[in-house]
């Protein structure tokens, strides 16, 4: 049986990319299917810019950052005009099989796309925000926890010399899972997330009392409060301003913004990125569509695309009970 696949990858590029398409070349090289790489996410899609993908793109691939695709997210395929043209051009390109290496938006883009062209679609979940319902992780969440890691541990070295207060915002869009185990992996003091944000008034003062708690027991010292981005009203300026106003001053704002996409992929993406390429192909031709590929208990599964983003994936309760208890057993608050 022989197939013509494409692949792309869309939204925000993740760590682990690059591995994910080395293992689906290598499936496709062996299963004898002809796979071409889509440019730039759905923006080569719609104008038909695509590459033949062999074995010779695949030395010194795995360990690469970004993606030797490039990616983008594309305003056009969200309406109906963009989607027919995309659905003509993979008719063109005779492609029986779509992969897509993204997000939720991309996701949501294929899924409309399989309402006009009758070809196979495949979901790999990639970005670094984790905040996708069906598979354990993203390819580029583990990379990301671990830059966002590294610097948190830099910042306290900083921090601790000047014994000063700092606020690090990071990724992870509208979940909290980067924030939250950057910060326990970095013994931050405290740690703000949208799943549990009730209101800035309510958080400021959990923040001074702890603040106040510690500086009671030990005197000045460093306190490292890790904020998720797109949570605090007004973001680290806001916070900053919230705490002078309860008299704690000279506080350190740091964002560490999209340092944390990028990076070579640790260990645990490029196994889940190499797992899920070769899942994914071995598909190819039977009947599933419609489906993202994951790993739950690290075991490969399909989800049908809706429930990616229909559902809202959790926060891992043990992981929120550990830097509850860590953040409470330090500084008695409250
Ligand atoms: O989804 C990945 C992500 O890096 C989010 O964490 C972040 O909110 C967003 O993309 C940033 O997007 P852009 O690169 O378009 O600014």
């Amino acid at each position: 049986m022989s197939k013509r696949v494409a692949i792309l990858t869309s939204g925000g590029d993740a760590p682990g990319m690059n591995a994910c398409i080395r293992a689906a070349i290598i499936a496709c090289q062996k299963a004898n299917f002809t796979l071409l790489g889509y440019k730039h996410g759905y923006n080569g899609l719609l104008q038909q810019e695509f590459i033949p993908l062999s074995l010779d793109s695949t030395h010194n691939l795995i360990q690469q950052g970004g993606t030797i695709l490039h990616s983008a997210r594309c305003k056009e395929f969200k309406n109906r005009e963009g989607l027919i043209k995309a659905a003509n051009n993979l008719r063109q390109a005779e492609v029986d099989t779509l992969v897509v290496i993204g997000g939720d938006g991309s996701f949501r883009g294929a899924a409309k796309l399989s309402e006009l062209w009758d070809g196979q679609i495949l979901g790999i979940p990639g970005t670094i925000d984790n905040d996708i319902a069906g598979t354990d992780a993203t390819i580029g969440y583990f990379t990301a926890i671990d830059t966002a890691m590294s610097s948190i541990d830099k910042v306290r070295d900083t921090a601790d010399a000047f014994e000063r207060i700092f606020l690090v915002e990071v990724m992870g869009r509208n979940a909290g899972f980067l924030a939250l185990n950057g910060a326990l992996c970095a013994a931050a003091d405290y740690v703000v997330v949208p799943e549990f944000f009730e209101s800035a008034e309510t958080e400021i003062k959990k923040i001074v009392n702890q603040i106040k708690a510690q500086r009671a027991l030990k005197g000045p010292v460093s306190f490292i409060v890790v904020v998720a981005e797109n949570v605090w009203p007004n973001g680290l300026t806001g916070l900053t301003e919230a705490l002078q106003y309860h008299n704690i001053n000279d506080v350190r704002p740091v964002t560490l913004g999209h340092v944390q996409r990028g990076g070579s992929p640790v260990a645990q993406d490029r196994l889940l990125a190499t797992t899920l390429g070769e899942f994914a192909i071995s598909l190819v031709g039977s009947d599933v569509t419609n489906i993202m590929v994951g790993e739950v208990n690290q075991r490969p599964i399909t989800v049908p695309l809706p429930k990616t983003w229909e559902e809202t994936k959790p926060l891992n309760q043990a992981r929120v009970d550990a830097m509850r208890t860590l953040m409470n057993e330090r500084y008695s608050c409250d």
